[in-house]
């Protein structure tokens, strides 16, 4: 019986998501196949995987440009979040799937297909993503994940797809599965699977090896303004522009490896490697310009709770949740004030902040000074810690032997 009768497919131009063309139509009975592949700006031409989607059997494939969206609703959104996940990965891959199911639903609903279909496996965080991100959309929508069923290994996917047409892999295929965009790349599988194993140096793309990268600092300055971050050395940048030269900069001086295990929705212990060299220093750099410019109880709740709960939201396929918009909501009262420059230095693998301004500083100079100038009155901190520690004055009389 046939599972749906139009689908729009997520193509990536891939073994996989080709195999699905085929699949969809001889084993589960769709009529038709468009495919969508969407520049993040991943900087891969994209018209050969246009003709190649034809030539694997889909009616139509479609490509579209959502770099510019990806960076301003979700790469600067998190930004302003602080978004990492588990204190480490900025979610690199992770944001680009909703924007890729908004694609996606928009799609199908334009042609009138009754069904949209990923390439992901079952073990997957992106699988959850896709699901999640269709639904909230479009509930009407039926999901089709071959690769979820077909039980297929990569050696028999490719001999499947060459029976229809599908060309294996030219050279050896490596042995890592990669994902990248704009924002980065992350990199698994083969021999990382081994969480002991050191990453070879082969697998990097964006960032030069710390040996390799110069011996002379460099001194960046990076404006935000309510949290956005809007120029780099006083020059204004568009969103794409800002992050691509963030990426050049951060990348040139080794920044912005990370190697982590990190734990996946399905409960599954990952080794993942990142290299999200302008992303991970812009949220740094926003973090310190939240430090000088939002109050103490300000920066503790939002850190605490607020941009945690975030960056998991995000990470667990939780984006077009209503608990997002009412966190952004929260996040970006919060942001009306961070506007300044952050100063880093780049030497050797490092971004040090080293230098920080705004007009809204909260910073005073007045009261922070251990110089002639204090105006801090020191006598009533007395009063004051008597009451703080009140509490812990009773319970230590009534407790001590
Ligand atoms: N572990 C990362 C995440 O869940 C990277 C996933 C990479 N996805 C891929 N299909 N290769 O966001």
């Amino acid at each position: 019986m046939s599972r749906a009768n139009k689908v729009v497919l997520a193509y990536s131009g891939g073994v996989d998501t080709s195999v699905c063309i085929p699949y969809l139509k001889i084993e589960w009975g769709v009529k038709e196949v468009i495919t969508l592949a969407a520049d993040l700006g991943q900087g891969e031409e994209l018209g050969p995987i246009q003709a190649k989607a034809l030539k694997c059997g889909a009616v139509e494939s479609l490509v579209e440009d959502a770099t510019e969206e990806f960076v301003t609703d979700y790469a600067f959104p998190a930004i302003k979040a602080n978004a990492l996940y588990e204190n480490r990965y900025p979610l690199s891959t992770a944001l680009a799937r909703p924007l890729i199911t908004k694609l996606l639903v928009r799609a199908a609903e334009k042609y009138g297909a009754d069904a949209v279909a990923h390439g992901c496996t079952g073990k997957g965080n992106d699988q959850v993503r896709f699901d999640l991100g269709i639904t909230a959309q479009n509930p009407e929508i039926k999901i089709l994940a071959p690769a979820r069923e077909w039980g297929m290994s990569r050696e028999e996917a490719i001999s499947y797809g060459e029976k229809y047409g599908i060309e294996a892999p030219v050279k050896k295929s490596s042995p890592f599965s990669i994902d990248r965009n704009l924002l980065g790349r992350s990199i698994e599988a083969g021999p990382l699977e081994d969480p002991m194993t050191e990453p070879p140096e082969e697998i990097y793309a964006l960032t030069k090896s710390i040996l390799d990268a110069p011996n002379e600092p460099q001194y960046v300055d990076i404006s935000f303004e309510k949290g956005t971050p809007v120029a780099v050395d006083g020059e204004g940048l568009s969103p794409v522009a800002l992050i691509t030269k963030m990426n050049e900069i951060a990348g040139n001086h080794g920044v912005g490896r990370i190697d982590m295990i990190e734990n996946r929705v399905v409960g599954i212990k990952s080794r993942e490697i990142y290299e999200v060299p302008g992303l991970l220093v812009l949220i740094k750099a926003h973090q310190d310009l939240e430090s000088l410019t939002l109050t103490g109880d300000v920066t503790h709740y939002k850190r605490g709770h607020i941009d945690e709960m975030y960056s998991r939201l995000i990470y667990e396929g939780l984006w077009f949740n209503p608990l997002k918009n009412a966190l952004d909501a929260f996040i970006n009262e919060t942001q009306e004030r961070v506007t300044g420059t952050i100063r880093v230095k780049f030497l050797k693998g490092n971004a040090t902040i080293v230098g920080r301004k705004s007009p809204y500083s909260l910073y005073s100079e007045d009261l922070s000074t251990y110089g002639v100038d204090d105006k801090f009155d020191h006598k009533a901190a007395e009063g004051f810690i008597y009451v703080w520690g009140l509490s812990t004055r009773v319970w230590a009389e009534k407790t001590r032997s």
